[in-house]
This record gives C-alpha cells, sequence and structure tokens, in this order.
C-alpha cells in the first residue's frame, strides 16, 4: 500500500516538515510513501474551457483537457495520484484558506475523474490533512484542505484524520513543537492503517473540534434562509444551552454533496445548465457581441 505525501508549502518549510513526520509514521505502520513538492512542478493554471466536464458530463465520455501534456508538468503528479492508495496533503494558510498551489493541481485534475473514479471503484483511496498557519488567521485552511483531499479520493469522505498548526510564521518554526511533530506522526500511522484496512466511510479517527460529523469540520454557512454545513450542503438546525451551541442535522449522509445523491444533483445542475445555455444561444451570442469590444483589457508587457 503507497502512500503519497504532498506538501504544497516551502522548501523544508512547515508543511514538509510535518508531513515527512507523518510519512515516517506511516512509513512505521507499514506503507510504502513518496512525497511531492508542489513547488517542484510547473502546472499551468485551469484555463475554464470545460473541455473536461462536456467530454464527460454532457457527452458521458472519458474526461480529456485542452492544455497538452507537453505544456507542463501535471502528468507526473496525476500518474502518482492514480497509483496511491492514500494520500497525505500538508499546506500553509494563504489568506485565510490554503495556498493557491494545492488548487492549480486540483483544477486541473479534472481531466482525469473518469480514471480516478475508476480507481477508486477497484479499491478506496484515503487522505489525510495537515495545516500550518502563521496566526490564528486560517478560518478556511482546513475546510478548503480538507475538500482538497477528498477531491482526490474522488468525491468520497474519505477523510481519516486531520491537524492544524497555527502560529508558525517563521521557515522551520514548527521544528521546535514537539507535540506537533509527534502529531504529525500519528496522523501518519492512523492513514496508513486505513489504507490497510479499507473501512470505507467509517474512517475517521481525527480529534479535533467540530460541528459537522460528517466531513468533521467547523463551519456552518446560512443559504436561503437555512443553516448548511457549506463541505456536505446538509441542513441543520442551531441550539443553545447554558452557553453551549449544538447542531442537530436534519440530513444525513445520503443527502451529502458526497453521496450518489449529492453527486446527481450537482451533475444534474450541470446538465440543466448547459441546456439552458443552449436554448439561449441568440441571447447569448447578441449579448457577447455588445460587450465583446467594450473596453480593451489591460495587457502587460511580455516577459523578457
Ligand atoms: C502569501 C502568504 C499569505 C499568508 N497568509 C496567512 C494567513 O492568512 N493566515 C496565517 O495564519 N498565516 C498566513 N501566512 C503564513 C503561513 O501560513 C506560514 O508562514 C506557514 O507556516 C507557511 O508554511 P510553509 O513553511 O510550509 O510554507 C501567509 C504566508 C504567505 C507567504
Amino acid at each position: 500500500m503507497k502512500i503519497l505525501g504532498v506538501s504544497a508549502g516551502r522548501i523544508m518549510g512547515n508543511s514538509e516538515i510535518l508531513l515527512k513526520y507523518a510519512l515516517k509514521g506511516a512509513e512505521a505502520a507499514g506503507c510504502e510513501v513518496e512525497i511531492i513538492r508542489l513547488q517542484d512542478f510547473q502546472i499551468k493554471p485551469c484555463i475554464g474551457c470545460e473541455l473536461c466536464i462536456k467530454s464527460k458530463v454532457i457527452k458521458g465520455g472519458q474526461t480529456v483537457c485542452s492544455i497538452p501534456s507537453t505544456a507542463d508538468q501535471h502528468d507526473c503528479y496525476i500518474q502518482h495520484v492514480l497509483d496511491a492508495d492514500g494520500f497525505i496533503f500538508a499546506a500553509p494558510c494563504y489568506n485565510l484558506t490554503a495556498c493557491g498551489r494545492l488548487f492549480d493541481a486540483l483544477n486541473r485534475q479534472h481531466k482525469i475523474l473518469s480514471q480516478l473514479k475508476e480507481k477508486c471503484n477497484e479499491r478506496a483511496k484515503y487522505a489525510a490533512t495537515i495545516g500550518v498557519a502563521g496566526t490564528d488567521w486560517s478560518n478556511f485552511l482546513m475546510p478548503l484542505l480538507n475538500f482538497c483531499a477528498t477531491e482526490h479520493c474522488s468525491s468520497n469522505m474519505h477523510l481519516v484524520d486531520q491537524m492544524l498548526v497555527e502560529f508558525v510564521p517563521a521557515v522551520g518554526a514548527v521544528a521546535l513543537e514537539k507535540e506537533a511533530l509527534d502529531r504529525a506522526f500519528k496522523l501518519g500511522e492512523n492513514i496508513a492503517k486505513a489504507v490497510i484496512a479499507d473501512p470505507g466511510l467509517d474512517c475517521y479517527v481525527g480529534d479535533t473540534e467540530e460541528v459537522c460529523p460528517i466531513c468533521h469540520g467547523t463551519h456552518l454557512q446560512l443559504r436561503n434562509g437555512q443553516l448548511i454545513c457549506p463541505a456536505c450542503d446538509i441542513v441543520g438546525h442551531v441550539s443553545e444551552a447554558d452557553g453551549k451551541v449544538t447542531v442537530t442535522w436534519e440530513e444525513g449522509y445520503e443527502k451529502s454533496r458526497w453521496s450518489a445523491y449529492g453527486s446527481k444533483k450537482h451533475l444534474d445542475g450541470i446538465r440543466a445548465g448547459h441546456a439552458k445555455r443552449a436554448q439561449g444561444e441568440e441571447t447569448v451570442k447578441a449579448v457577447t457581441a455588445e460587450l465583446r469590444d467594450y473596453l480593451t483589457p489591460i495587457k502587460p508587457a511580455p516577459l523578457k
């Protein structure tokens, strides 16, 4: 069983240090381990042509990408993703969320959605996450990092463990945090055990504060007058007693984003949007023609 560690932070920075402790733990628990530093990879950002979506969701074929595989090094990344049985993602917080490098890789991953799904149907993949932040300005880091990680498991909520280390702004600062290093090693053991045992949805062993029992996140979002878990897209109700807030969930996993129901709702939404666009072709052409020559976008000087 192979665990792929992905570091999205600085070279030998806090993410990488914790990730390597976690990989040592995974190795000690019986898995093969390998590491990717996203800073070593050139990955072009998705240009939004939607060829991947159209080829699969609309035409029902295999997902493809319009960016040629020779244009960057993303294919090497996804080959390792496809081959891994489990993942540990370690990423720094940038601007309250996970750094963009991670999302450049994830956005482009649409091109292997079909292959990834086939692989995950053969044998489930599992993920664990390590977030690091300079202070406690890390509010959106873990939900987005966890989303990125579980997308590598083909949208299965196979999050095994997560940890967040705050107040480590300087490179290597986390080396001083013995408790964090030990916890990272434990996280590595935990993901390795899950990968070996293949427990399915019942895989989570994390110990952080949580509000949602499905994604183990801490967020609530107001949408259409209801409170939802923004990661799982299920409705909850908040009550308070003795100064303690409790959320009771009206819906469970079967209505969540991760279920067959959630997946169908999402795909139906995409198909409906494309069908509406096709029906409105004349209007789209007219609006586009009207706006095409309004304002000339600022062009930067070519790079030397
Ligand atoms: C562009 C940038 C934005 C950052 N934004 C935040 C932030 O919003 N909140 C925070 O707590 N730390 C922030 N940080 C600090 C990093 O999260 C912190 O230094 C982290 O330890 C870096 O991890 P690394 O050593 O693995 O690269 C930011 C750092 C950079 C470079």
